[in-house]
């Protein structure tokens, strides 16, 4: 057994998440932190609204509201989005609480002392025609590295670098196109250069991350200059040191603060649990294995910013330096980055509306069936696109007709011919040849999971419900009724331990199902745990706010276990709902109207 930190990235609270979001963090990180679980580890899952930033700023001037009634607002829809989805977080908080901001200033003291944040004078973008700051993003230009022309001023999104808006050839607002004016400044930024040696260190020992992930991140050590950690911006947490705290116009940067929610959301949850300590394990422990899970856009963000940050804070760069008092931190294990889900050939956008929203989906269609489609047509390696007439697919000729008809069958054939699962009499070949098959996929499908090949994973599952379809079929036990009723019970024993099996193999993936058929076939309590919202206070005399936790030690182990001849069984119902074909047209319409 050991620790796990699965650390999911976090949703901006502008608005509510659609499915290209939870592809990319949402299912993947859930559907490893089951398994994980199942098989025995410490997992913790933590995450949470990210709430700073221009972001924030930019929707709650479209909406006419300030940026926390906005964060507010999102906040409260995303955890119920993600609760929908049955995502198991151990907690999803969000940034904006007394303690992720105490937790980031200590982060950046300890950087600060350590001599890897440097202030330096630098150059800031004004619109002339409002004399306003104008935030990065909303600059727009050439980039200065590889010539894309879109280049926006934070990130240029052809060659993955981050940028200053000051670099950009041709700057232009992206808001009025007008030309914006630089003003001296002044900023705190990370000295990336004086981590740069321990940075390449850490990373060319990643030798088993994604091929993509990795020489992605590689390429990133080439040009590594100081970055801006602070911002000419009202709304984020204050730079603790004299003369900075109370400035109203300096702030740090949104993702200095926001990468440090994954230990301050693990700090928070430890006293919370009321174990204030208890978060060492997962920070301070030097066997403990951390997976971040995002989609690519953030790679950056993981691969370079947060780890500098965690080094500089460890006093493990060029400067040297001590640990603050958090000790000594754990820099990631991996980062496992999926590509980008495109829907019915666009980009997804929401402000042009080519979009379906979490909450809208799981109106009309089951969690199970959304993270189906995720887990085996997700974009885990290259773009993806996400059709109507694909998930029909994926719907009814995979998930009801394979998983869902096996399951209806060896339910209805016990209930009808037994009512209780049946003993096994002498095994025949195919019974030992289907039950081989069921056992030895735990084996396959674990490895593929924790090697985060979920499609690989997703696929040898079903490879196994298939296997139990075909042993049905061919057995017929619905003819040995009256010739051979020994046999008949014989097979639909194999039957439901197989069904069992697949049932297990399956929980990570689609874990609400999976409840259904464990008390299909008279299993008792709780087999896939759910989070609950919990509305909380802060820790620390801030505001309330709602968080995702959860309790998820259960009896569902990563094993084959023995169904127990003589339990019960009911006619059952559908466990999944087969789709009408007319919804590929009636989705297609809306997205059209919209
Ligand atoms: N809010 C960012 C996004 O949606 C992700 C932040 S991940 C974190 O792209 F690590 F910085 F929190
Ligand atoms: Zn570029």
């Amino acid at each position: 057994m050991s620790h796990v930190l699965t650390a999911v990235a976090w949703p901006y609270a502008n608005g509510p998440r659609h499915i290209g979001h939870i592809s990319g963090f949402g299912v993947p990180s859930d559907v490893f932190s089951r398994y994980m679980r199942m098989a025995g580890h410490d997992v913790l899952m933590v995450s949470g609204t990210d709430e700073h930033g221009t972001p924030i700023l930019v929707q709650a001037d479209a909406e006419g509201v300030s940026a926390r009634e906005l964060a507010d607002r999102y906040n409260r829809v995303i955890v119920e989005d993600l609760h929908r989805l049955g995502l198991s977080y151990d907690l999803f908080t969000r940034t904006t609480t007394a303690n992720h901001y105490a937790v980031v200033q200590e982060l950046f003291l300890g950087l600060y002392r350590n001599g890897y944040m440097v202030l330096k004078p630098t150059m800031s973008a004004i619109s002339p025609s409002t004399g306003r700051t104008l935030p990065d993003r909303y600059i727009e230009g050439t980039c200065p590295i590889c010539g894309y022309d879109g280049a926006r001023g934070d990130q240029c999104d052809n060659c993955g670098n981050q940028l200053d808006p000051v670099d950009l050839i041709n700057p232009r607002s992206r808001i009025n196109g007008e030309v914006p004016k630089f003003v001296e400044t002044e900023h705190f930024f990370l000295d990336l250069p004086a981590l740069a040696e321990a940075l390449g260190e850490w990373l060319k020992s990643r030798t088993d991350w994604r091929p993509n992930v990795l020489r992605f991140s590689l390429n990133l050590l080439e040009d590594l200059r100081p970055r801006a950690m602070s911002r000419d911006i009202d709304w984020g947490v204050p730079i603790p040191l004299d003369g900075w705290r109370d400035r109203p116009d300096k702030r740090l940067y949104v993702w200095f603060d926001a990468v440090i929610g994954y230990l301050s959301a693990t700090i928070e949850w430890a006293r919370r649990t009321g174990d204030p300590e208890a978060w060492r394990r997962w920070w301070n422990n030097p066997d403990v294995r951390q997976y971040y899970f995002m989609g690519k856009d953030n790679i950056t963000f993981h691969s370079q910013i947060w780890p500098a940050e965690l080094l500089g804070y460890n006093g493990q760069g060029a400067k040297g330096g001590t640990p603050g008092r958090y000790g000594t931190l754990e820099l990631p294990t991996e980062v496992v980055s999926s590509e980008f889900l495109t829907m019915e050939g666009r980009k997804f956008s929401s402000s042009r509306r080519v979009v379906i929203y979490v909450r809208d989906f799981l109106e009309r269609y089951d969690a199970d069936a959304l993270r189906y489609f995720i887990a085996v047509a997700g974009p885990e390696n290259q773009d993806t696109d996400f059709t109507w007439a694909e998930f029909l697919r994926r719907n009814n000729d995979e998930l009801v007709a394979g998983w869902g008809n096996l399951v209806n069958r060896t339910a209805s054939l016990v209930a009808k011919n037994v009512g209780a699962i049946p003993e096994a009499g002498p095994l025949t070949d195919a019974d030992r040849a289907l039950l081989a098959t069921t056992r030895q996929a735990f084996d396959t499908v674990g490895k593929l999971l924790e090697r985060h090949r979920q499609k690989a994973a997703i696929g040898e599952a079903m490879r196994a419900v298939a296997e139990a379809n075909r042993y049905l079929s061919e057995q017929a036990p619905w003819k040995l009724k009256n010739t051979d009723p020994e046999r008949m019970r014989t097979v639909l024993h194999v039957a439901t331990q197989a069904v069992d099996d697949c049932k297990t193999l399956l929980t990570p993936f689609l874990p609400f199902s999976a409840q259904k058929v464990h008390e299909l076939f008279g299993g008792e309590g709780i087999w896939s745990p759910m989070p609950q919202i919990h509305e909380v206070t802060d820790l620390d005399n801030g505001r309330p706010y709602p968080v995702l936790m959860g309790d998820y030690n259960t009896q569902a182990r990563w094993e084959s276990r023995p169904v127990r001849p003589g339990t019960p069984v009911a006619p059952p119902k559908p466990i999944f709902a087969k789709l009408d074909p007319s919804i590929v047209d009636e989705e297609l319409a809306r997205l059209e109207q919209s």
